[in-house]
């Protein structure tokens, strides 16, 4: 029996919890301790795909409303899912499709504080019924060529804010738009 699945269901799966929002002083302190975590773990790393798991690995341990973090990249002129953690993403994103789609286009960091409230199949696209917040971030090369975009969803509304686009375009520029890993967190 073939199974067609392309998304989510609304029972989250038995690893997955529902997402517990932080203050501004646990966020910067879950950050500061993934930002150094990804720092040890990536110096002198040119794997792309390496870089992307352990990103998104450490990510979603040291951020509780972590639901689901991935990347989506550059391919033929679209975005196609790379590594993520979390249900099932939606494979292949039109630029101008979506928040991603949207970011791809306008190469500018984009916070969603309710989902629920955006165009669903144009502003955004819903892989999984439980996101409820997201952030999306660019990521370039060292060109400073758009590669993809980070996009992290969680189950809670207003998640994300300025803190969290801080620190993750400080992690995707320290990770992927310099040969080795050099960064300086304060
Ligand atoms: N919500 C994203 C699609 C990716 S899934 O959330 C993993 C968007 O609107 O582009």
């Amino acid at each position: 029996m073939s199974h067609n699945i392309n998304h989510a269901s609304e029972e989250m799966p038995y690893f997955i919890r529902p997402s517990l929002n932080l203050d501004a002083k646990g966020k910067e302190a879950a950050y500061q301790k993934a930002a150094m975590e990804i720092k040890a773990m990536l110096h002198g790393e040119d794997n792309m795909f390496v870089k992307m798991v352990t990103i998104n690995s450490l990510l979603k341990i040291n951020l509780p409303y972590a639901y689901w973090v991935g990347f989506y990249c550059v391919n033929n002129e679209r975005l196609t899912v790379g590594p993520y953690q979390g249900t099932i993403g939606c494979v292949h994103i039109e630029f101008g499709k979506g928040v991603c789609g949207g970011v791809a286009v306008t190469k500018l960091t984009k916070i969603v504080e309710d989902v629920t409230i955006l165009s669903e199949g144009e502003d955004h696209i819903s892989c999984d019924p439980n996101s409820q917040s997201e952030i999306v971030v660019p990521v370039f090369d060292k060109n400073k060529n758009l590669i993809g975009v980070f996009d992290m969803d969680s189950s809670t509304k207003s998640s994300f804010d300025k803190i969290d686009q801080k620190y993750l375009e400080q992690i995707m520029a320290d990770v992927f738009e310099v040969d080795d890993l050099i960064t300086s967190y304060q």
